[in-house]
């Protein structure tokens, strides 16, 4: 009987069936009423009493490998995998679909590349800040507009911490921690309570750039400007600078390029103006420097910055800034050879 019963353990760990009725015949075989498992059950009765409980023991195991057996074949089938030893290595894996990188990623990384080559580097500051980084030590007046509840997520229990609403706050993190000189380049989230709609959200991201040092003039501001319109939008880029205020720069100016979408012709995108405004800029006002420690009488400096969104609407066109966050791999996959 022992024979008979290792015969059978050998056969059914070899057993193999190629469809699913031969796999219900192969269960019948062994594992039905009148199959052999329970034929040998019968046998059992014959054995001498001092070997019934060895005999129990590997009749049952025998029951258990075939029920085993007969188990994994059946999944084998619900998976549809074969049990064909030929494996076919010419088919391809699952589909892995790769991801791409974001637009907002792509055109910052970009923008930061540019700086980089001109001997910036980076700087992160956080996304909840306080006032004094946010406002007070760059010159926000107390009453300055920008510190209005409509514009800024303030902390209800304490109005002291607010979320960025640029990244200019950057700059006094590192000037109060750094000594000149100090070339900085700093991309971020920032926060403003806007109506979301397809021009305005209530996050978005900037690009801040600060450089200050003995003797910065106006000149190198520019000069860095034209660099980086030039390297961004193409070599035929011209820029304009138009005088503007900011609390932070003296003089403080706002930047246009010729517009890339039409040339400068004039289209609907520029408003059929030839140009298109991209950031704000100018030179560091003594007082930030002074309120974070540095000399205004020995350096100076200049200091921009730029919406990302912005950047990248006019490099890939994007009408609905809402896109840029819904997560859609529609419009995402679309960047895939962007970079
Ligand atoms: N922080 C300004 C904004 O969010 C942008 C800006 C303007 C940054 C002029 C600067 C600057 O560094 O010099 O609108």
């Amino acid at each position: 009987m022992i024979e008979k019963i290792e015969a059978l353990l050998s056969e059914i760990e070899q057993l193999t069936v190629s469809t699913p009725d031969e796999l219900e015949a192969a269960r019948i075989k062994y594992l039905s009423k009148k199959g052999i498992i329970s034929t040998l059950m019968d046998d059992f009765r014959t054995v001498p009493a001092d070997q019934k409980r060895e005999m129990g023991m590997r009749v049952n195991s025998l029951k258990q490998k075939a029920t085993e057996k007969i188990q994994t074949l059946k999944e084998q089938f619900e998976h549809n995998i074969s049990t064909s030893t030929e494996v076919d290595l010419s088919r391809t894996a699952y589909p892995v679909s790769l991801g791409t990188r974001h637009p907002i990623s792509i055109v910052k990384e970009e923008i930061c590349d540019i700086f980089k080559r001109l001997g910036f580097s980076i700087a992160e500051g956080p996304e909840v800040e306080d006032d004094w980084h946010v406002f007070s030590s760059l010159n926000f007046a107390e009453d300055h507009p920008a510190r209005d509840m409509q514009d800024t997520f303030f902390i209800q229990n304490d109005p002291q911490i607010v979320l960025r609403t640029h990244t200019s706050s950057v700059q006094t993190r590192v000037m109060e921690k750094k000594a000149p000189p100090i070339r900085i380049i700093c991309p971020g989230r920032v926060y403003r309570n806007e109506a979301i709609s397809y021009r305005a959200h209530c996050f978005f991201h900037q690009v801040e750039a600060l450089y200050i040092d003995k003797d910065v003039s106006f000149a190198d501001l520019k000069q860095a400007l034209l660099f980086f319109a030039k390297e961004m939008f193409g070599e035929h880029t011209s820029i304009r600078l138009r005088p503007s205020y900011f609390p932070f720069t003296e003089p403080s100016a706002e930047m246009d390029i010729s517009c890339n979408i039409c040339g400068g012709k004039g289209c609907p995108f520029c408003k059929h103006t030839g140009w298109v405004e991209i950031l704000g800029c100018g030179m560091v006002d003594p007082n930030v420097l002074e309120n974070c420690g540095i000399d205004s009488k020995i350096y100076s400096g200049y200091a921009l910055g730029m919406g990302i969104e912005r950047i990248t609407n006019l490099k890939y066109q994007v009408k609905d800034l809402r896109m840029f966050s819904e997560n859609d791999v529609r419009f995402l996959t679309q960047f895939q050879s962007a970079h």
